[in-house]
């Protein structure tokens, strides 16, 4: 199987046939989300993985009822940290020097390089940084599921200040940027599952230079 199949095969799923993902795909998905890249490797997110069939009921009206919520297998929260702490770069930092088995000062030149990055810019900076890190990792998400036949549908398409009250986020310093529902495709419900993939090509330009 070439990978470009099943990116082919894959499709944002509007109706699911109910069935739970097996716990091996999921974990594998997620492990996917964990080896996206991130800038300066801080992983500002965090993936919630909701399978409650009661708690998707109450998410559902924030998010316009998109029969995915409820009908897929599970949903995944993408939340986001609203701002970086310096205790969150220490934590990295400290992480960093017991996997590489370094003294933790040998790491002060990155960690000022981070802080460098973080301190002075606004709050509001931050979470959009940390957002499009996140997208990178909803990126990892799909391909990971398509490559493991496990349908999925991103959706920026709901409420986050609803969300983040029905799961507490706000007490964490943290709010849901992205869902992320997976699952197995209902083909007989849902209007798009035989439908060609519209795309326009990516323009690529090869340039070359003569530095005669
Ligand atoms: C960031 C993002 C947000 C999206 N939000 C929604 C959404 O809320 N509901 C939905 O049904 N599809 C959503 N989509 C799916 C897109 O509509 C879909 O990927 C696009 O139309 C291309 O179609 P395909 O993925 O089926 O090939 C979203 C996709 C992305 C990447």
């Amino acid at each position: 199987m070439h990978y470009l199949e099943q990116l082919n095969w894959r499709y944002a799923t509007k109706r699911y046939n109910g069935e739970p993902v097996p716990e091996t795909k999921l974990q594998n998905i997620l492990e996917a989300i964990k080896l996206a890249p991130s800038s300066l490797g801080l992983q500002p997110f965090e993936v919630l993985v909701i399978e409650d069939p009661e708690l998707r009921e109450k998410l559902a009206p924030a998010a316009y009822n998109q029969p995915a919520i409820t009908e897929s297998g599970a949903l995944l929260v993408f939340t986001v940290w609203k701002n970086i702490t310096n205790d969150q770069v220490d934590a990295y930092i400290d992480q960093m020097a017991r996997i590489r088995q370094v003294p933790v000062e040998s790491l002060d030149g990155f960690k000022n390089m981070i802080l460098a990055n973080t301190e002075g810019k606004s709050a509001a900076d931050l979470f959009q940084w940390n957002a499009r890190q996140a997208y990178i990792a909803l990126g990892y998400a799909t391909a990971a599921a398509a490559l493991e036949k496990i349908d999925s549908t991103p959706m920026e398409g709901f409420n986050p200040e609803k969300v983040n009250e029905i799961l507490g986020l706000d007490e964490n310093g943290t709010s849901a940027v992205l869902l992320l529902a997976l699952g197995f495709r209902d083909e007989e419900k849902d209007p798009l599952a035989k439908l060609p993939k519209v795309r326009r090509e990516v323009s690529l330009r090869e340039l070359s230079f003569n530095m005669n």
